[in-house]
């Protein structure tokens, strides 16, 4: 059996099952719809999702369109729809919003689990502000946005970024 938890469930797969893609597996089995496939073929990350191995709290971004699940034993997923409290949305998430980073919406969910990953690794491991603008290209500058929000998006992200630099054992992702 393939195991692995998404947003802290347990679930498990047959072997025979391996090869489906994870995308597939998340919106067809357990109907977490939030991540979205857009190119299908590993370009524009619109279907990035966090994934830790072993007892990392590290989390990578991960291509759920074109990653088998046995490459996923062992592992702890999160998506788009684990990364809020509730009804309570993250600060990065609340500033997409209020920058109006997007407009379809379609790339959002990717931009938002790279951003939360981001921010994260930022609280762990502070950068200097005179770095942070290309850490913050290497965090989502390969994520596509047909309706071309990357400004916002990056304007947006920035803004938090800055609070966790200023207090990085906040809560500010
Ligand atoms: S949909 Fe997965 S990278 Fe584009
Ligand atoms: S908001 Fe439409 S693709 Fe980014």
């Amino acid at each position: 059996m393939i195991s692995f938890h998404v947003n802290g469930t347990h679930h498990q797969v047959d072997d025979s099952r391996g090869r489906e893609v994870l995308l597939d597996y998340l919106q067809g089995d357990l109907n977490l719809t939030g991540t979205k496939l857009c190119c299908g073929i590993g370009v524009c990350r619109a279907c990035t999702v966090a994934v830790a191995k072993g007892g990392s709290p590290a989390e990578a971004p991960t291509i759920a369109c074109s990653t088998p699940l046995h490459l996923l034993d062992g592992t702890r997923i999160r998506t788009v729809e684990g990364v809020a409290e509730g009804e309570t949305l993250t600060p990065v998430q609340d500033a997409f919003l209020r920058h109006f980073s997007f407009q379809c919406g379609y790339c959002a969910p990717g931009f938002v689990m790279a951003a939360t990953m981001f921010l994260d690794s930022l609280s762990r491991n502070p950068v200097p502000v005179a770095d942070l603008d290309s850490a913050i290209e290497d965090a989502i500058g390969a994520h596509i946005c047909r309706c071309s929000g990357y400004v916002r998006y990056y304007q947006a992200l920035r803004e938090v970024a800055m609070d966790v630099i200023s207090d990085p054992e906040g809560d500010k992702a």
